[in-house]
């Protein structure tokens, strides 16, 4: 079964050539999906795509018309492909539902730790030979509120490292309760509880009509004055614009995205020579308690060494008829869990 796949890098090429071992019939393809691009496709049975690939309604149909019949998702979010049409047409849509959340954790810490201590500032200025600390005053995690939104695989392993790790006083909010977690001392509250107790946010649940823009100008204006805030999910979480006007107020005192809006037309590319025509992006890139990486956290080499086996074997799994369990994406599974 060839397999076209889209909006490859050099790393998705070693990382599928190493996995499939020569047994496969890779098409790596640069561009993004897209309704332009779909044809590019034709004639291949499967197809597989990453976070800002395109497989909305038009997307899908003509790529059914290309005799696309399985899209491989190489990614855990599901939220660029309309499950509907897919349903509709006899598209089968598979996932990577577990990868490494290791990374991705890790990766917000990470991000956490930079942004409150403000080590992204200081790796450039002592390049530029200043030494001085004026301006990088932080504060220490330990005792502090943080709540954690989402506690499926990966927002489970942020808050045990900020609860047993760090000592912080862990909120969470997810549909269902981690009972784990609620042993380590993290405590299940809602949400308007969480914007307005914590120290620091981190959103670890999925995008869906109902979670887009969480985060926005009410919510920031219910929140602790000087909210540092980390968004490593999507970003439709978040309502950038208002993310600004909370940063120009200091209502807002720290923003760690990884993950942006309208990102599709920016994050994976080297865009160094190109003027940026997104006035939103630009902005927040100006303030210096913004930070802003480009879809990075899941990048470690266990993530796309997993992520690539995952894939092949879940294609491999629909050519033999077997259940995809977990991996299928369905209508069924987007539908809220009992609380
Ligand atoms: P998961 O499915 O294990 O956990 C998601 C959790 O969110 C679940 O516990 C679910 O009950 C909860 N949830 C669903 N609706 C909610 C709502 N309305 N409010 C609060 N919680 C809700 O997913 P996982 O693996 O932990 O990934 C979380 C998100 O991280 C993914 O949706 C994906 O968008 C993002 N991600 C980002 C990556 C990156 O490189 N930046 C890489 C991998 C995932």
């Amino acid at each position: 079964m060839r397999i076209a796949m889209f909006s490859t890098k050099p790393y998705d090429r070693r990382s599928f050539e190493a996995a499939s071992q020569g047994a496969r019939d890779l098409l790596f393809l640069e561009p993004r999906l897209t309704v332009e691009t779909a044809v590019l496709a034709a004639g291949a049975p499967a197809v597989c795509l990453f976070v800002n690939d395109d497989a909305s309604a038009p997307v899908l149909r003509a790529l059914h018309a290309g005799g696309t019949r399985l899209v491989l998702l190489r990614c855990a979010g599901f939220n660029n492909v309309d499950l509907h049409e897919a349903a509709r047409l006899g598209i089968t849509v598979a996932r990577v539902p577990a990868y490494s959340p290791h990374a991705v954790a890790e990766f917000t810490v990470g991000l956490m730790l930079s942004l409150v201590r403000g080590i992204h500032r200081a790796y450039q200025r002592t390049r530029d030979g200043n030494f001085a600390l004026e301006g990088l005053l932080g504060f220490d995690l330990h005792g502090k509120t943080a709540g954690v939104v989402g506690t499926g695989k990966i927002g489970a392993l942020v808050a045990r490292a900020l609860a047993a790790g760090f000592g912080c006083r862990v909120l969470a909010y997810d549909v269902h309760r981690d009972a784990a977690l609620e042993a380590l001392g993290v405590r299940y509250v809602d949400l308007p509880t969480i914007a307005r107790e914590s120290d620091i946010i981190t959103l670890h649940c999925p995008l869906t009509p109902e979670t887009r823009h969480m985060v926005r100008a009410e919510t920031l204006a219910r929140a602790k004055r000087g909210l540092v805030l980390v968004n490593t999910s999507r970003g439709g979480l978040v309502d950038a614009e208002a993310a600004i006007e909370a940063l120009k107020s200091g209502q807002l005192g720290g923003l760690a995205l990884d993950v942006y809006e309208q990102e599709a037309d920016l994050f994976f590319e080297d865009l160094s020579n190109e003027i940026l025509t997104d006035d939103v992006i630009a902005r927040l890139l100006t303030f210096p308690n913004v930070l802003v990486t480009g879809h990075q956290a899941f990048f470690t080499a266990e993530a796309l060494q997993a992520i690539a086996e995952t894939t092949l074997g879940n294609a491999a799994k629909v050519e033999a008829g077997q259940p995809l369990g977990a991996a299928e994406v369905t209508l069924a599974a987007t539908a809220p869990r009992p609380a």
